[in-house]
């Protein structure tokens, strides 16, 4: 009777799981901080892509670590950095997978920051919004240009979605998909992430492109902006300290919702349960589902190769 009354479902496919290739490896590496997780060499796609699909999870998610970073990100735009060249191996080892690439220069500038600088008046440096538009804009061309099926800017520049729509359509890319960090908050919880992808911002921080944590109002500012520049979905970001602003985003959009579970949230799952305070199967499905009964109808997650096992694909 229980099965039969549950209000919320949670299946592997309504999961979405992100990946870090680094272009300077030949062996996976540990993330310290992410048991399980690791950074990957470009070789391990084609068999990241195939493990993925049969497991029956919904998408894969790539971060890359290019071999130089610089001031600009100029490496954001190669087309044999590690993203482009792991989507081509993806998709074609697994054509049916969906593939989405981040769109963000933090992981190729030298700086750390997700956007190009410029110093203000005072000499203090800041991200230029605008200059910033042109690189992510070509950044997404190029990872369409490999066969993703979907991009996902997380720079949280005002007005990236229509340059990222129409550098898209005018290069023939109209049917790749826009997956939108609309409302990403300038979070602790990104933690572990940045020595995941090694981008953690050489001085300042976020919090003059990504929101405050107080703000749930912006939310559905952000949200409707995105929409209206032709975003087809959404994000929330992160999940669990964000589960009200899910739940009045999913009201304000008739969109697809996702919601990424971020890594700092997985890393304390499992510092809990290596201290044995919780139980870590137990956790893992009481996180995720209460996500799903958030209003997300997808959730990015590094769990979602564990969970897909759970839940028996
Ligand atoms: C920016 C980006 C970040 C994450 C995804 N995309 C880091 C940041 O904004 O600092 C965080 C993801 C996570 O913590 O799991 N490219």
């Amino acid at each position: 009777m229980r099965a039969l009354v549950r209000e919320t479902s949670l299946e592997p496919g309504d999961l979405v799981y992100p990946l870090f290739f680094n272009a300077s490896l030949r062996e996976p590496k540990p993330i310290s901080t992410m048991p399980g997780i690791f950074q990957l060499p470009v070789s391990m796609a084609a068999a990241q892509a195939k493990e993925i699909v049969a497991k029956g999870v919904g998408g894969a998610l790539l971060f890359g670590l290019p071999e130089k970073k610089d001031a600009r990100g100029s490496s954001a735009l190669d087309p044999d950095g590690p993203v482009p060249r792991a989507v081509a191996e993806m998709k074609s080892a697994a054509p049916d997978l969906l593939v989405i690439t981040d769109v963000c220069v933090d992981e190729y500038t030298d700086h750390g920051h997700c956007g190009i600088l410029r110093k203000r008046r005072g000499g203090e440096m800041e991200v230029d919004n605008d200059a910033t538009l042109e690189v992510l804009a070509k950044m997404a061309v190029v990872h369409a240009k490999a066969g993703a099926d979907v991009v996902a800017p997380s720079d949280m520049m005002d007005g990236r979605v229509a340059a990222l729509r129409k550098a898209l359509d005018l290069d023939g890319y109209e049917s790749t998909a826009l997956l939108s960090y609309a409302v990403k908050y300038a979070s602790c919880f990104y933690g572990p992430f940045r020595e995941a992808a090694d981008c953690a911002p050489q001085f300042g921080d976020r919090a003059g492109y990504q929101m405050d944590p107080a703000n749930g109002r912006e939310a559905l500012r952000e949200a409707a902006l995105d929409e209206a520049e032709g975003a087809d979905m959404l994000m929330v970001k992160p999940a669990l300290a964000y589960l009200d602003v899910i739940r009045e985003v999913r009201k304000a959009t008739t969109l697809p919702l996702g919601a990424y579970n971020v890594s700092g949230e997985y890393a304390m799952v499992h510092a809990a349960a290596a201290a044995k305070m919780i139980d870590l199967q137990r956790a893992i499905m009481e996180v995720l589902t209460s996500i799903r009964r958030a209003g997300a109808d997808v959730i990015l997650t590094y769990h979602a190769l564990r969970a897909a096992e759970w839940l028996g694909a």
